[in-house]
């Protein structure tokens, strides 16, 4: 009889050391992070000009972001990792389930982002336009140059200016979607001025 109850409970604890959900979960984040990590660099803070930082983004921009790769809202650009493999940002939202999309979301706005101020060039004429025609036309959905994640907008100030320059090209041919606001102002922004704010942007 007493042998039954020794063996019962050393099921019972057994069953409950297996069913220990959140340590299993934690893992999981650990391995999705270091896959983003491989092009996001380190905890989110790229080394390459074409990636951008994603960390300390807000938890809500990085999983509306996730979802609208993943349903394929938001072209993804191609890129190929230092081992030679090409993906986009499409295919790694696709292989995420919706649970998986919010562990990430959060690990990352946990992390610091790291400004890349100072090592990208800037031309401090182009700095000052932009800075007064961000301040007229961005400023109100982008504090700070950007640089306040609890806006939900990403984070602009710091930013490669290699990235922004891409997805400036991208709104400007409707190739990705903006905000229906953002599109009236960013309409009133003539081509070449594109250049000085995202001057003024990479200095933050
Ligand atoms: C193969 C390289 C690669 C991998 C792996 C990768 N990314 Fe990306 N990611 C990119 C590139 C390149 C961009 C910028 C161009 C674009 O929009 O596709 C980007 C853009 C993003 C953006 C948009 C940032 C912004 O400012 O709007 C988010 C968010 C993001 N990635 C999150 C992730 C997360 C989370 C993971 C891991 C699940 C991940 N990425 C894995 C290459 C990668
Ligand atoms: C009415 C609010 C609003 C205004 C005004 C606005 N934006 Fe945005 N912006 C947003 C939001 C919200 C996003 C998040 C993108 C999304 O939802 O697709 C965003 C995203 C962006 C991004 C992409 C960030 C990333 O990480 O990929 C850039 C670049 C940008 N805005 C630049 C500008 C510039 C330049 C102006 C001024 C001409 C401007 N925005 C004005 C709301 C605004």
């Amino acid at each position: 009889m007493e042998k039954r109850i020794k063996l019962l409970t050393l099921l019972l604890t057994a069953g409950m050391l297996l069913g220990l959900a959140p340590v299993t979960q934690a893992a999981d984040v650990d391995k999705i992070a270091h896959e983003c990590d491989e092009c996001h660099g380190k905890d989110g803070n790229s080394d390459d000009p074409k990636v951008p930082n994603i960390a300390g983004y807000s938890a809500k921009y990085l999983e509306d972001a996730l979802n609208d790769y993943k349903s394929g809202d938001r072209p993804g650009v191609k890129y190929k990792n230092d081992e030679g493999e090409e993906s986009d940002m499409n295919e790694v939202a696709k292989k995420l389930s919706d649970d998986d999309i919010k562990a990430i979301a959060e690990h990352y706005s946990k992390k610091t982002f790291k400004s890349h101020a100072g090592e990208q060039k800037t031309d401090p004429k182009l700095v000052k336009r932009g800075e007064k025609l961000f301040k007229k036309k961005c400023k109100k959905c982008h504090a700070d140059f950007g640089t306040d994640p609890e806006d939900d907008a990403g984070i602009l100030g710091g930013q490669w200016m290699e990235y922004l320059r891409h997805q400036f090209d991208m709104f400007a041919s409707g190739e990705r979607e903006m905000p229906k606001k953002m599109k009236k102002k960013f309409k009133k922004i003539k081509k070449k001025d594109y250049e000085a704010i995202i001057h003024a942007l990479g200095s933050k």
